[in-house]
Order: C-alpha cells, then sequence, then structure tokens
C-alpha cells in the first residue's frame, strides 16, 4: 500500500465522549455515543477503568452492537472514554476501532481526526520495539506519547504535549493513564472538543449532547489547546504549543434535552421536518420586525458597509448549505443587485482563486465543522476578504473563524439529511438580501414591508402544508420502488430541485437527479420514459408558463409527473399525474414552501423501504476531514 492510500485508509471522523467523577461512566459513555452517531456509526468503542484494570471493548457497528458486546462483563467504573467512528476509507473492523491502547497498556486514548505524519512517526517507533495491532494512526499517537513518557520519565500531561508538538494534522483526543487514573488529558486541534463542568466531574464530547442532562457548564477548547481534568486538581486548559496556562472560560448552554430527543416521532428527521414553523420563527425572532418595517441582525450592523461596497459576494458550502447558498444568489442578485458566486468548499479552497479585500465571503454551514468549508475560509480570510459566517452550532469552529455572522437557531439537527437547517439558512439569506436592498435603496418602502409580513407568514404556511402529509404519503407509495427520479425547477425554485434530488438520494438510495428545467433537453430528457417519475416545482409566480412547457415535453413522452403547485393551480393538474399544493407566497420566498414537501416525500419513501432515515448508509454529518 502506497503512502497516499495507506493515509486515505486512516482517514476517519468520529464523536468521542468522555467521563471522570463519581457516577458510572458507562451508561452516561453509551448514551452520549449515541447521542453522537450522527458523527459517524460503523464502529464504536468504550474504555472504562476499574479496580486499577482497563475493561476495553470494540465493535464493528452501531453503538448496540458494542452494547451487545459489552453484555454481562464487567462495565463497572467512574471513569472511562469512548468513541464512535466513521472511516472513508478501508473497512471498519473490531481492532481498527477506538480506543487505542499503548504498548505497556497503560495508556488508552480515543481520537477525532487524522494524523498525517503518522507513518515517520509509527516506523520510528517500531524502530525503538513498539509493535501495533491496527492500521490506525491513533495507536500511533498513544505509543508516541508512551515513548515521550518512558524517554524522558514524565507526567502524562508532559508527554501529551511534548507528543502533540511532533505531530501535524488535526485532531480531538482524550487520553488516561491508569497509573494516575484520576485524570484525563485532551487536546484538539481542528476537531472540535467541549467539556462539560459539573460538581467533582467533568464530561468530555464532540459536542454538548451528551452531558446535557448532568451539566450545562461548559468550556469549549479553543484550538491549539489542551485541557486537564483532574478530580483533585480541577480544570486546567493551557495552550499546546507554548504551555501557557489559560483561564477555563466557562459558558452556560441554552440548549434543552427535549430538543435532542424524538418527542413521540419515529425518526429525528420527521421531528425536524415537523419543527420548521418554529424553527424558522426562531431564526428570524428578534431580528425581523414586520410591524416596525425592521430588519435588525447583529451580525451584519458593524459589516453593512462591506456588503454594500463588496465586489460581489462568494457564497461556500457544501451539501444542502450549498444548496442553500445557491438560493442566496438568486436572492442577493435579485433583490440586492451584488454579483455572487457559490462555490463548493472543496473546489474553491483548491483551484487557487482570484479573492480580493473587496470580497465578501459568506461560508454556510449547519454543523460549523465541516472542513473543507473552514479550510476554504481560513484562505479567503489570509486573502484578505471578510468572512461571514452562517452556521447552526452555537461557538462551533466555522462561527469562530469569521469577522461577523448570523446563527440560523434551528436547535440541534440529528437527522444526518438536513432539513430545518436547510430552511433557517434560507430564511438567513433572505433576510440579509432584504436588508441590503433597503439599504441599498433599491426596493420601495412598501415593497420591503410588504416582504417582511410576507417572511413572517412562512411559518404558518408551513404548518398549513405539514396538515397534508397523508397526500404525500400515498404519493410517496406511488414511487417508493423507482429506481430513477428527476427534479426539476427554474429560477429560484432549481436549487429546490437539487436539494429534493439530494434528500431522496441520501436517505433512499434511490438515485436522482436535480436540474433546471430548461436543460432538461440537453441531455436528462434521453432519460425519460413511462417508469420515470418526474418531480417539477412549479409555484405560480416565476417562470411559470416556461416550465408548465418543460412539463409538456416530459409528458409528450410518457414522463409521470409529481407537480408542486401554488394552492388553485388548474393548469397543472391536468397536465401532471399528481400535484402537491403549497400556499401562495412572493416569488423569492418560495423556496421556503417547496422545499417541504420534497423532505416529506423522500423521509416516507424512505422509511417505506425500510432504510435508516436518521443514520443513512455511508454518510455522516458532521464531516470533519477533507
Ligand atoms: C454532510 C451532511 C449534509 C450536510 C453537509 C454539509 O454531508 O450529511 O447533510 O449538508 O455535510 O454540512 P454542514 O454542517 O457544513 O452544513
Amino acid at each position: 500500500m502506497g503512502i497516499f492510500a495507506a493515509l486515505l485508509k486512516q482517514i476517519i471522523m468520529c464523536g468521542i465522549v468522555g467521563y471522570i467523577g463519581h457516577r458510572e461512566a458507562y451508561p452516561i459513555l453509551i448514551k452520549g455515543l449515541k447521542r453522537l452517531e450522527y458523527r459517524g456509526y460503523d464502529s464504536a468503542g468504550v474504555a472504562l477503568y476499574c479496580n486499577e484494570e482497563i475493561n476495553l471493548y470494540k465493535k464493528k457497528g452501531k453503538v448496540i452492537d458494542l452494547e451487545n458486546e459489552a453484555n454481562g462483563k464487567n462495565q463497572g467504573g467512574t471513569i472511562g472514554i469512548a468513541h464512535t467512528r466513521w472511516a472513508t476509507h478501508g473497512e471498519p473492523s473490531d481492532v481498527n476501532s477506538h480506543p487505542h491502547s499503548s504498548n505497556s497498556g497503560n495508556l488508552t486514548l480515543i481520537h477525532n481526526g487524522i494524523i498525517e505524519n503518522y507513518a515517520t512517526i509509527k516506523a520510528a517507533l517500531i524502530n525503538r520495539g513498539f509493535k501495533f495491532h491496527s492500521e490506525t494512526d491513533t495507536e500511533v499517537l498513544v505509543n508516541l506519547i508512551e515513548d515521550v513518557q518512558n524517554q524522558q520519565q514524565c507526567s502524562l500531561i508532559r508527554a501529551t504535549r511534548i507528543a502533540l508538538n511532533q505531530v501535524v494534522g488535526a485532531y480531538a483526543i482524550a487520553v488516561f493513564d491508569k497509573n494516575h487514573p484520576s485524570m484525563v488529558v485532551t487536546a484538539r486541534v481542528g476537531s472540535p472538543l467541549v467539556i462539560g463542568v459539573g460538581k467533582d466531574e467533568y464530561f468530555i464530547a464532540s459536542d454538548a449532547t451528551p452531558f446535557l442532562e448532568y451539566t450545562k457548564s461548559a468550556v469549549y477548547l479553543e484550538d491549539g489547546e489542551m485541557a486537564i481534568m483532574d478530580l483533585d486538581y480541577g480544570l486546567r486548559v493551557k495552550t499546546i504549543a507554548t504551555n501557557k496556562v489559560k483561564d477555563p472560560y466557562v459558558t452556560q448552554l441554552q440548549m434543552d434535552l427535549a430538543s435532542i430527543e424524538k418527542g413521540g416521532y419515529e425518526h429525528f428527521m420527521l421531528k425536524e421536518i415537523y419543527e420548521q414553523p418554529k424553527s424558522i420563527t426562531d431564526t428570524f425572532r428578534g431580528r425581523l420586525l414586520a410591524d416596525q418595517g425592521l430588519i435588525k441582525m447583529g451580525g451584519l450592523f458593524e459589516y453593512t458597509e462591506k456588503f454594500m461596497k463588496a465586489n460581489r459576494i462568494i457564497i461556500v458550502g457544501c451539501g444542502t448549505s450549498w444548496h442553500a447558498g445557491l438560493v442566496g444568489e438568486y436572492l442577493f442578485e435579485d433583490l440586492a443587485r451584488i454579483p455572487v458566486e457559490v462555490e463548493y468548499a472543496s473546489e474553491f479552497r483548491y483551484r487557487n482563486p482570484v479573492i480580493t479585500s473587496d470580497d465578501v465571503v459568506i461560508a454556510i454551514s449547519q454543523s460549523g465543522e465541516t472542513a473543507d468549508t473552514l479550510a476554504a475560509i481560513k484562505m479567503a480570510k489570509e486573502a484578505g476578504a471578510t468572512i461571514f459566517g452562517i452556521c447552526n452550532v452555537v461557538g462551533s469552529s466555522i462561527a469562530r473563524e469569521t469577522h461577523a455572522g448570523a446563527y440560523t437557531h434551528a436547535g440541534p439537527e440529528i437527522g444526518v439529511a438536513s432539513t430545518k437547517a436547510f430552511t433557517a439558512q434560507v430564511t438567513v439569506l433572505t433576510m440579509l438580501a432584504l436588508e441590503l436592498a433597503n439599504q441599498k435603496g433599491l426596493i420601495s418602502k412598501s415593497k420591503y414591508h410588504e416582504h417582511l409580513v410576507e417572511l413572517e407568514s412562512i411559518p404558518a404556511k408551513i404548518a398549513k402544508m405539514l396538515e397534508s402529509d397523508a397526500k404525500v404519503k400515498y404519493i410517496a407509495s406511488i414511487f417508493k420502488d423507482a429506481t430513477n427520479c428527476l427534479y426539476l425547477g427554474r429560477g429560484y425554485n432549481f436549487p429546490v430541485a437539487l436539494e429534493g434530488a439530494l434528500k431522496l438520494k441520501e436517505i433512499s438510495y434511490i438515485h436522482a437527479e436535480g436540474y433546471p428545467a430548461a436543460e432538461m433537453k440537453h441531455g436528462p430528457i434521453a432519460l425519460i420514459d413511462s417508469e420515470m417519475p418526474v418531480f417539477v416545482i412549479a409555484p405560480k409566480n416565476g417562470q411559470y408558463e416556461k416550465v408548465v412547457s418543460n412539463v409538456q415535453e416530459v409528458k409528450a413522452r410518457s414522463g409521470r409527473i409529481i407537480a408542486i403547485v401554488t394552492e388553485g393551480d388548474e393548469t397543472m393538474k391536468d397536465i401532471a399525474e399528481f400535484t402537491i399544493e403549497v400556499p401562495d407566497t412572493h416569488e423569492a420566498l418560495t423556496p421556503l414552501l417547496t422545499t417541504i414537501p420534497l423532505q416529506l416525500l423522500s423521509y416516507h419513501i424512505a422509511v417505506m423501504r425500510g432504510c435508516n432515515v436518521d443514520q443513512p448508509r455511508n454518510l455522516a454529518k458532521s464531516v470533519t476531514v477533507e
């Protein structure tokens, strides 16, 4: 295996969780892993310290498989670390699962990220007599720490710091030494890590959800920091590079437990679809003051001038967030007359783009941790651009890397397929575009006011649409066995077509393509036959007549048409096999409505096909490696 292939084999992103205190660690860790499973679910493991011994259980598969593995075995102990893994290359296996132990068995470590120079370190360690059992870079790191400890006869804290200074890559780690069982050492560069601070107890996790029921006090580690949780000496934070001691900054979490539980719904995705009237309201709460004819966005305030004078706006994102960015392009160009480019973060960062200090880069990310988006904004920042973030997760890496921004406030999104985060992102983009149009004097006061009132009415309209879910479910039952689907839209609803197709692919594994309706005749039309479902997004305003012509072209080739239309549309009813109605609204706001039935449709089809809706195969919610 070449070095490159070997490196790829190690690329992982994962969820980590740890506990040190006075409670039984095992149930906390298992519950925590389940909450972090969205970060990866190929394999899982747990290490518990009990009676001077480490009990280590690891299993390929989901957390439930790990539980089965640990059943009937010693689950005691008040200290433990655990891990859920997502491998991009190489088969997940029991032996590659974390935690990993050092050769002496004294150190146990979990890791989220990648050690890029692991091969060189591994070779040096092998020369010094170390043995390796797995293919992971993590096993290299834990042994490197042990090697430093052996050579320098130093504490775990010092050895970890020295070892990390030799490492190139991204990581969030937690490590403990069974000879000093009152302490866990953690550190992060690139990958997220948060510490829950209770009374004489500490929690460690990739996000705060594993410890919400125990404490609301949290310390988000900054990049390049390590934290030592010691039952005798408390919590200490210091920098990895310089050993500088820092005051831990304790924040109070606003999240509650109910927001991360299913609340009676069969799946998180369904819950999150149904939450959209609330999540959109939460997103504009305090910002959209329709009665006063005002939009007040704290994040925009200081940077309005930058936006007004911007040469162009570059929007970067991945997946669904990129689709929201495309809606943003229509909004900013149409309403605020600012040129916009929408870029896949992964392409943007590597193609030597021309960036100037007159550019404003908007980074869109639900998790705020997507590696490509993070790298793209770091690059644009170095080139002098102003960076504005639209993130859902408060305190996330992207949120912290930006000059300014606006949180979406959609609440935790746990289903891997993004739903409420998308509509919240589009809501923020709509407010931004409207406000810039207003400031630039491009929209009359009455039109501006009309848009604000209309935006405010969107949650109620979505709530009304959700009442007709039974029809969407029926349509899903008709098309659940399709092998290919086409999604067509124009203008503001072209990105909705892309998003509709992505949703179906992600969770039902049916191949689907989104296309601008007019482009269909340049290729996809060749696919249309009497077996092909074609979902057409055709609200009354926009380029309705043109879409109707495109639909006729599908019909002429016997395609099966399902049209998303404005209430009362009789024309389309005559042409399409099925129509799904959405309430009337301004053209610029239609994506917020037309997206909803497509989310529901994908959801029902996936359920009917027996797919794991919340954790679709091969995907992860937070992609923290490139
Ligand atoms: C993953 C998720 C998608 C998400 C994308 C971008 O692929 O499965 O649902 O849209 O990452 O994530 P972000 O957190 O940056 O929005």
